[in-house]
């Protein structure tokens, strides 16, 4: 391990977090997870609970809003991934604050694994929560804390295996529901790549005060040729309902939460195309598969192939 850089990861009982967590101890680098009391003791978490020990993974009992065990954690690594979801989203300038206080972390990753929140088309509500990470970003930034920005899109486990139908929990076998006219591209990326990618950044000074884009080619289709890919995979043809700009924003508005946040997830990517209707420019990213073409990430033909 000499030489790896010693990882904090906090949220990592989530849902992104505890691949972050498999990554970093895979990686070989000294791994810490800041978790709460009640979670260590959760019955529903024990087998997570046990899969990090196993890791080896140093455990932390504490929680972002206790000041001291974010300092007690803080200073024993290199590195600090937040990966806490929406309900603590606002609240990260805590972790920042013990960050600054210690003094000693080369490299803080922000909660964000999803669309570069700097470069959205959204509308209400989801416009608020961008904007909330976008704001974070700035006081980061004015920190001076050296960071990175995972921008990885949609999670695989969520849009492919639902093929992007709310609230599915496998891809349609008779209708698609397909918001806009289906040819903006979005990018869909399996967790344990988003993990390994982003571990894999931790060390890497090309990424430092930068984002990472997990934009692969094989990944990024639109929903017309994602529709046909999974018709052909199983041997039928849907029905195609396409839902036109002015009625999922009317959708959006009427639905109440989360399913308007999701809603407007869903019209900023496939509506807006804000996975893809920028270019990846050198002064402000890079990009994930190129930058390390020796991952074999999962292709969203072979991810499709599961659910067959
Ligand atoms: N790209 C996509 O498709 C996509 C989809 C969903 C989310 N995201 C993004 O991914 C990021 C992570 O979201 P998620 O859904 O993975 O999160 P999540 O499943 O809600 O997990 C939240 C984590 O934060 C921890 N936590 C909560 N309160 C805490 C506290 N007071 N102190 C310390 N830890 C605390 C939780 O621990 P406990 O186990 O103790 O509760 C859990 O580990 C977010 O930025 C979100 O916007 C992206």
């Amino acid at each position: 391990m000499a030489g790896k850089s010693k990882i904090l990861i906090i949220g990592a009982t989530g849902y992104i977090g505890k691949f972050i967590v498999g990554a970093a101890a895979a990686a070989g680098h000294p791994t810490f997870v800041l978790v709460r009391e009640s979670t260590l003791s959760n019955p529903e978490k024990s087998n997570l609970i046990q899969s990090f020990r196993d890791f080896g993974v140093n455990f932390i009992p504490g929680d972002m809003y206790d000041h001291e065990s974010l300092l007690r954690a803080i200073k024993q690594v290199d590195v600090v991934i937040s990966a806490v979801g929406y309900a603590q989203l606002n609240d990260q300038d805590r972790i920042l604050a013990a960050i600054k206080e210690t003094g000693n972390i080369k490299r803080f990753f922000p909660s964000e694994f999803g669309n570069d929140v700097d470069r959205v088309h959204s509308v209400e509500p989801v416009t608020s929560v961008f904007q909330h990470k976008a704001q974070f970003r700035r006081v980061v930034e004015a920190a001076g804390v050296p960071y990175t920005y995972v921008s990885c899109n949609f999670f695989a486990g969520v849009f492919i295996r639902s093929l992007a139908q709310l609230g599915a929990t496998s891809p349609p076998r008779d209708k698609v529901v397909i918001l806009g006219d289906g040819n903006t591209k979005a990018v869909y990326n399996k967790e344990e790549d988003v993990a390994t990618y982003t571990i894999k950044v931790v060390d890497d000074p090309r990424t430092s005060n930068k984002t990472l884009y997990i934009r692969p080619p094989a990944n990024t289709i639109s929903m017309n040729d994602l529709t046909t890919l999974w018709e052909n995979k199983i041997g039928k043809k849907l029905e195609r309902i396409y839902v036109p700009e002015e009625q999922v924003l009317k959708d959006i508005e009427e639905a109440s939460s989360p399913l308007n946040v999701r809603l407007g997830i869903c019209h900023s990517v496939f509506v807006k195309g804000d996975h893809t209707n920028f270019e990846i420019e050198p002064s402000f990213g890079v990009e994930a598969s190129e930058l390390y073409p020796d991952v074999k990430y999962a292709r969203v033909d072979e991810m499709l192939d599961q659910y067959v």
